[in-house]
């Protein structure tokens, strides 16, 4: 593998277009690996983001006192700058500019951790729709797994060709308005089609914003570690903005922390995986 050029065979690029992800063994090194390893649990274990809302439960209700249940901290890189020099980022630019041309920008990036045994489900959603409802958007994810993935820890599941769809109705988990996780409401999508997709520690997988995805719960003794960056052409204004009315009804403990913060949200949000 050439690290700095990246390549993807038209069979990937054909597949990604007609499926909606695509899974590749090698998206980087494995000494790679070990280092945003170690990186990662750090910033975990210090609770890097809570005070200002970037870490905070997507599936729980994110209370101090308890466990998360699955940990996300949002642009993990303004808490620790060495993971600004990786062959990931390199390589996930380089596909994100196969699969969406040589204009992309970066979205954004995010860590989500399955703890041990109590890691739950990221239940079936598509990314979008906890972003704008008044932008176009076109954008891939790259979901880098930090040790081998399965069906047991919480692998990717997707469902292929539903990135074909609009944004479907979207809801809280469980509709939950302490949670922050979305949930496609069940009765609209059949699911019988998905596929799950382990991947080896340093391969990933990669999804449009569209497509219907899943991780189930972490069934093991072990820390499940994705680490995701997106990639989009660049946004533009729709002529008629779609109610994203599952935004509205959220009253989360980490829009409390924002709050108090002043946090200022980033562009278009970011999402579970
Ligand atoms: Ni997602």
């Amino acid at each position: 593998m050439n690290n700095k050029n990246f390549v993807l065979g038209d069979t990937a690029v054909d597949f990604f277009h007609t499926h909606g992800f695509l899974v590749i063994e090698n998206a980087t090194p494995a000494e790679e690996v070990s280092k945003i390893r170690k990186v990662y649990d750090q910033l975990f274990s210090e609770r890097a983001g809570r005070k200002e809302g970037n870490q905070y439960d997507l599936a729980g209700a994110d209370e101090e006192d308890k466990p998360a249940v699955l940990p996300q901290i949002v642009n993990p890189i303004s808490y620790a700058p060495e993971l600004e020099d990786l062959v990931f980022r390199k390589n996930s630019a380089a596909i994100g500019k196969q699969l969406l041309g040589p204009d992309i920008e970066f979205q954004g990036e995010h860590a989500i951790m399955k703890p041990p045994e109590i890691g739950q489900a990221a239940p079936w959603h598509q990314d979008e729709a906890y972003w704008k409802g008044d932008l176009e958007y076109n954008s891939i994810s790259v979901w880098l797994a930090l040790q081998d993935t399965t069906i047991e820890n919480g692998c990717m599941q997707f469902i292929p060709g539903s990135h074909n769809q609009e944004v479907l109705p979207h809801r809280t988990i469980g509709h939950n308005p302490r949670i922050h996780g979305l949930e496609v409401i069940a009765e609209d999508v059949d699911l019988s089609d998905a596929i799950a997709c382990p991947v080896p520690a340093g391969g990933a997988t990669i999804h449009h914003c569209r497509t219907l995805h899943y991780t189930g719960p972490n069934q093991t003794g072990d820390i499940r570690r994705a680490y995701i960056h997106t990639w989009a052409s660049p946004y533009r204004k729709r002529n008629v903005a779609r109610d994203f009315y599952w935004q509205k009804t959220r009253e989360t403990a980490r829009d409390e922390r924002r709050r108090k913060a002043g946090t200022v949200s980033v562009s278009s949000g970011s999402t579970p995986k």
